[in-house]
C-alpha cells in the first residue's frame, strides 16, 4: 500500500526543527496570562515568570549535568558563542593570546575568532580526518595535544557537526589540557537532546546550545558555564539591566525559555527510542538513494551512532550542481553545500575542510532527518532526488 505523504517534506532538520505541539502548549500561557516580566520583583506577574524561568533554569541544567547557577539564557548560540568566546578573550588575556579550534567548526565560532585574530590573538584552526576512512571531519585528540602552547589560553572545538554530523571525542580533547588553566568551550547546538550531554562527564567549561534545533523555539539559547578555572569571569557583552547575574542583560524571553525547557525535557525521555528510530530512516534513506542513484558519495563519518548524528546525511551527487539539484525539486526541503550554514553562497569550509573538491562539495545536498519524518516521507524524497539526478545528469551529458 502506497502511503500518502504531505508535501513539502521537510529534511533539513539540523537548520531549524518544528516547535513540537507539546512544546507550544507550555509557552502559550505565557504570552497569555503569565506574561510578567522576571525581573518586576514588586507584583505576582514578576513573580510568576520568575519562578517559571527559575524552573526552566534547573530543568535545562539538570540535563546537562550542572548546577542551575551555571547556565545563561542567551537569544541562541550564535550569541552563546560569541559570549563564550570573546568573554573569555576579553577577561582573561593575561594567560596568553593563542587560541586552538578546528577548520570545521560553524560560522559563529569561526568569525568571532577569526575577529579575535585581526586583535592581538593567535587562532590555531586544526585539520580533521580527511572524507575517505570512515572518519571524515573527525578530530583526532592528538591534534589538540600537538597545539597546545605555553601561550594557549582557549580551545573551542564542537561537539556534533552541523553539516556532516560528525561527533568529536570532547572527552578526550579535555583530558590533553587537564590540569592546565585553558579554558574548553564547545558548541554543543547540534549535541543537545540527540545525544547524551553532561557537563562533567566531557570536562568542557563554556558550552553553547539552542532551542530551536530541538523543537523548541527560534531566539532562545544557553551558555554553560563552570565556576573552574577564570571561566565564571566572563566579559558581559551586553550591558544594561543586569540580568543573568550582570553576564547578559536583556528582559529575559519567558515564554521561550518555557518552550525550551519543555523541549529538553521531552528530548531527554525520548532520545534513545528517537535516535534509533531516527538513525534508522537516515539509513533507510542512505540505502535508497545508493540504489536509485549511481556514484552517491557518503560525506563525512561512517553512518555509526558513535561517530554520526542518527539524523545526519550528507552526500554528493558527482556531475551534479546541489544548489540546481535542491531548485529542481520542490517538495523536498534540504540544504545543499553550496550554502550551508551563512547567507554566503560559498562551497561548504566543511565539506572542502575534509579534501572534498570544490565541484564534489558543490554537488552534494545536507539531509536531516527529524522527529516528524516519517518512513513514507524518506521513500517520497529518495525518489524525488534519484529522478532529478537522472534528469539533470542527462541534461549536462546532452549539453
Ligand atoms: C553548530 C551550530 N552552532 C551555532 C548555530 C547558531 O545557532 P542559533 O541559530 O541559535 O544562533 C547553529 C545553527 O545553525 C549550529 O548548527
Amino acid at each position: 500500500m502506497v502511503q500518502q505523504v504531505q508535501t513539502p517534506v521537510y529534511l533539513d532538520n539540523h537548520a531549524t526543527t518544528r516547535v513540537d505541539p507539546r512544546v507550544l502548549s507550555a509557552m502559550l500561557p505565557y504570552f497569555s496570562e503569565h506574561y510578567g516580566n522576571a525581573g518586576s520583583t514588586s507584583h505576582v506577574f514578576g513573580w510568576d515568570a520568575d519562578a517559571a524561568v527559575e524552573h526552566a533554569r534547573e530543568t535545562i541544567a539538570a540535563a546537562i549535568g550542572a548546577s542551575k547557577r551555571n547556565l545563561v539564557f542567551t537569544s541562541g548560540a550564535t550569541e552563546s558563542n560569541n559570549l563564550a568566546l570573546r568573554g573569555a578573550t576579553d577577561r582573561a588575556r593575561r594567560r596568553g593570546n593563542h587560541i586552538v579550534s578546528v577548520a570545521t567548526e560553524h560560522k559563529a565560532v569561526l568569525d568571532p575568532l577569526t575577529r579575535l585574530g585581526r586583535r592581538d590573538f593567535e587562532v590555531t584552526l586544526l585539520a580533521v580526518e580527511p572524507n575517505d576512512g570512515g572518519r571524515g571531519g573527525w578530530l583526532d585528540p592528538q591534534r589538540v595535544r600537538d597545539a597546545i602552547r605555553d601561550d594557549t589560553m582557549l580551545v573551542s572545538v564542537m561537539l556534533a557537526n552541523n553539516e556532516i554530523g560528525v561527533l568529536q571525542s570532547l572527552a578526550e580533547i579535555a583530558a590533553e589540557i587537564r590540569g592546565s588553566d585553558i579554558l574548553l568551550h564547545t558548541d554543543a547546538t547540534q549535541a543537545i537532546g540527540k545525544i547524551a550531554v553532561d557537563v562533567e562527564r566531557l570536562g568542557v567549561d563554556l558550552m553553547s546550545f539552542s532551542a530551536h534545533k530541538l523543537y523548541g523555539p527560534k531566539g532562545v539559547g544557553g551558555l554553560f558555564v563552570s565556576r573552574q578555572k577564570q571561566a565564571g569571569r566572563l566579559q558581559p557583552q551586553i550591558d544594561g539591566g543586569g540580568q543573568e547575574g550582570g553576564v547578559r542583560s536583556g528582559t529575559i524571553n519567558v515564554p521561550g525559555v518555557v518552550g525550551f525547557a519543555r523541549a529538553v525535557e521531552l528530548a531527554e525521555e525520548e532520545r534513545t527510542v528517537e535516535s534509533q528510530r531516527v538513525g534508522g530512516l537516515r539509513d533507510r534513506l542512505f540505502d535508497a538513494l545508493r540504489e536509485r542513484v549511481a556514484d552517491v558519495q557518503l560525506n563525512g563519518p561512517a553512518l555509526s551512532a558513535e561517530l554520526r548524528l542518527a539524523g545526519n546525511l550528507n552526500c554528493s551527487f558527482p556531475l551534479v550542481d546541489g544548489e540546481a539539484l535542491m531548485m529542481s525539486m520542490r517538495e523536498i526541503c534540504v540544504s545543499s553545500g553550496s550554502a550551508c550554514t551563512s547567507a554566503n553562497p560559498e562551497p561548504s569550509h566543511v565539506l572542502r575542510a575534509l579534501g572534498l573538491s570544490e565541484d564534489m562539495t558543490r554537488a552534494s545536498l545536507r539531509f536531516g532527518v527529524g522527529r516528524f519524518n516519517t518512513a513514507a516521507e524518506i521513500d517520497f524524497a529518495a525518489d524525488r532526488v534519484g529522478d532529478a539526478v537522472a534528469r539533470l545528469r542527462k541534461m549536462s551529458s546532452l549539453s
